[in-house]
């Protein structure tokens, strides 16, 4: 991560506010657009720092497993899925190549290249994950050398479902303390690795996908404004895999009784989940001194439309029309949920500049974490050119071809004895030490 503890606010380009440097620190997207930022807020040159969301992108897997499928696997009926849930589809990594890390990337491009900011530049990645590639290397760690992100730190976030919001408040912390100019968040998943597919009070529930948000420095007010984190980790037997890490290390028994699955106790979870939506929203446009009425736009965790219905809308009284719902298609996408929505909220033109958004989720844990967020910067993407694409697709080949040869390049290098690699020095060394 860059150091940059004196780090002063962005310069004002043209005489109004650069809400971000691209890659090329010129302001490519205002400049372009000047018109479609009219009611985004003005800073002059001692404004304070903030922390803008200034690209989004998502991936979800190609196949899609409906619930007329579901009723071919297990003992469940579209009706009661529906009706239950809200969900009507989702859709599954089916190809090995499909992983947490591999759907991450492809987020994560998307976000780069619709801020026009090249993977160098990123300071920092977060990956939130409930379904991580492995328990160590970090799934973040993949996603940033497949990015080429040589700069970046990288790691992932365990928060279940709230995660994502978990790490866009961390995203913030990190620009707000001048540790960070660009900080890339991504949500990504693959339970459906991890789902038991005969039980039915689960397997209905999830989806694959990753959804990933750029992070930028900005003079500009406004960004994330204000985050809300919680746990109880006594409700942490509602929602588990029980086994599989260190408390229930894998063994055959814990395999053969299906202790690598996901386990819920679904009521109780629901029973949470509408009360802490609603309340972290509550406290977190308390936090950004906003009421209920300012807000233009919620994104909950897309977990289920009767929890939506039971939280934002019935206790909150916050219209429906003001409240994003997309979990028909997805079903829950764990981490991925929020930013997917985010990004299908921005396709159909739901959010403007100078909006006030909600993000809201809650998860295993128990979890839960809201981000009040004043939208600053124009929806639009840069436009898209031949020379652009190749420039990037260049990068992401050249960013593959280094990893490679880095990788070539240990396996040379621990051929030659440990003797002829050191010197005998070494081996000394490690004597002492
Ligand atoms: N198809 C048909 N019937 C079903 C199914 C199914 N897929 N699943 C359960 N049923 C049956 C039950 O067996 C039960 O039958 P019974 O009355 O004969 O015993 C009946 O339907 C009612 O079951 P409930 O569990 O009471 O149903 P409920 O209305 O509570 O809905 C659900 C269950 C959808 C799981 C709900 O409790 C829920 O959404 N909970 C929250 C889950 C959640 O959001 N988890 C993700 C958290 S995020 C994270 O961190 C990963």
């Amino acid at each position: 991560m860059s150091e940059q503890p004196d780090q002063q606010p962005t310069s004002t380009v043209n005489g109004t506010s650069g809400v971000y440097r691209n890659g090329n620190g010129s302001n490519s997207r205002h400049q372009s657009q000047p018109e479609q930022q009219p009611s985004a807020p003005q800073a002059n040159k001692f404004s304070p720092r903030s922390a803008q969301i200034v690209g989004w992108g998502y991936h979800v897997p190609e196949k899609v497993i409906t619930n007329f499928d579901l009723e071919q696997i297990v003992d469940t009926q579209d009706e009661w899925i529906r009706t239950r849930t809200g969900i009507e589809e989702r859709h599954v990594a089916a190809a090995p190549s499909e992983t947490s890390a591999s759907l991450g990337i492809r987020a994560a491009r998307a976000a780069l290249e619709s801020a026009d900011v090249a993977p160098s530049k990123v300071d920092l990645i977060i990956c939130a994950t409930s379904s991580p590639e492995h328990i160590f290397p970090s799934t973040a760690s993949i996603i940033q050398d497949g990015l080429g992100a040589s700069n970046a730190g990288a790691f992932d976030l365990s928060a279940a479902c709230s995660g994502f919001v978990y790490g866009l408040s961390m995203a913030r912390g990190h620009i707000l303390a001048g540790d960070a100019e660009y900080v890339l968040v991504v949500g990504a998943e693959t339970l459906s690795r991890i789902v038991d597919w005969t039980d039915r009070g689960t397997c209905v529930l999830f989806g694959d996908g990753a959804g990933a948000v750029l992070v930028a420095a900005s003079d500009v007010p406004g960004g994330i404004t204000a985050s809300v984190l919680g746990s109880d980790g006594s409700g942490a037997d509602l929602l588990t895999v029980p086994a599989g890490g260190s408390a229930m290390p894998a063994s055959l028994e814990t395999v053969s009784s299906g202790g690598h699955y996901i386990k819920m106790d679904g009521t109780a979870v629901f029973r949470f989940a509408t009360r802490v939506m609603a309340e972290a929203t509550r406290q977190v446009l308390g936090k950004a001194g906003l009421s209920v009425d300012d807000v233009d736009l919620v994104i909950p965790h897309q977990a289920n439309v009767r929890i939506i219905q039971n939280s934002v809308l019935k206790q909150l009284k916050i219209p429906e029309e003001k409240v994003f719902v997309n979990l028909q298609k997805y079903g829950n996408t764990s981490t991925a949920s929020i930013p997917i929505a985010l990004c299908e909220a921005i396709e159909e033109g739901r959010i403007h500049p100078g909006d006030n958004l909600v993000f809201v989720g809650f998860g295993a844990g128990l979890t839960w974490a809201a981000c009040a967020i004043k939208w600053s910067v124009p929806v639009s993407k840069p436009e898209e050119t031949w020379w652009r694409n190749t420039q990037r697709q260049a990068t992401y080949q050249a960013a593959a071809a280094r990893s490679m040869w880095k990788r070539a390049i240990r396996r040379v290098y621990s051929q030659f004895p440990e003797e002829s690699r050191w010197g005998g020095g070494r081996k000394e060394g490690n004597e002492a030490g």
